[in-house]
């Protein structure tokens, strides 16, 4: 069985290319900062503010996410029977994701669905802690990441792709503010493995960065 984490911060373009690699060489995608963020949609419905540490924790037992894979092999994220897919890719949701993650008892929630998974099936998996926490054995570590300014511009284009007025400057100190959050919390914090290999796509087009981790899979298979 080979597992591949993939781990970088916010719009480091992770799930674009994790999702493009997994299909090449036939593996299952799992996106775990989904079920971060199906974590935390629960807590905007419910109106907790994600920084009640206690009162998070103390939600944890009445939530249950799993994932399941439609008929064209996408993932669906199921928040207690509900299939919350299409709710979570909201700026709030993300930012709540951030918060909520930090909490230990969040965290635990999904470490077994999340480490079970790849017991199982050949897996990509992509988020903030898969190959220092996860995943400690994966058969390949890559750390993704790309200059704040480019995340920025490129989160910037999707944007307006889809016609969303936004703010560049805005984007951008949004983009560090989620860095410093997810790098600097105590527990599982987003950091290079030292045996992850460092992908800085600054430079390098989407077809660049896959052609490039396919290749170093092709090294170690
Ligand atoms: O990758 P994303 O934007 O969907 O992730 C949302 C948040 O979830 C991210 O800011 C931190 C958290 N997360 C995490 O703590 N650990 C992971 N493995 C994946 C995501």
């Amino acid at each position: 069985m080979y597992s591949i984490a993939i781990d970088g911060p916010a719009g480091a373009g992770k799930s674009t290319i994790a999702k493009a690699i997994a299909e090449d060489i036939g593996f299952i995608y799992v996106d775990t900062g989904a079920m971060y963020r199906a974590i935390a949609l629960y807590f905007l419905r419910k109106g907790i503010d994600g920084h009640d540490r206690k009162l998070v924790a103390a939600e944890c037992p009445n939530i249950h996410v799993t994932l399941e894979y439609d008929e064209e092999g996408k993932q669906q994220v199921i928040l207690n029977g509900e299939n919350v897919t299409g709710f979570i890719r909201k700026e709030e949701v993300g930012k709540m994701a951030s918060v909520t993650s930090a909490v230990p008892e969040v965290r635990a929630a999904l470490l077994d669905l999340q480490r079970n998974m790849a017991k199982t099936s050949d897996i990509l998996m992509d988020g903030r802690d898969i190959g220092t926490n996860v995943l400690p054995d994966a058969s390949l570590k890559i750390y993704l990441t790309a200059s704040a300014d480019v995340r920025a511009k490129r989160r910037y284009d999707e944007l307006q792709e889809k016609g969303t007025e936004c703010d560049i400057a805005q984007i951008k100190s949004d983009i560090m503010a989620r860095d410093k959050q997810d790098m600097e919390r105590e527990i599982a914090p987003l950091c290079k493995a030292e045996d992850a290999i460092l992908v800085d796509s600054s430079d390098m087009s989407i077809p660049q960065v896959i052609d490039t981790i396919i290749s170093e899979f092709k090294k170690i298979k």
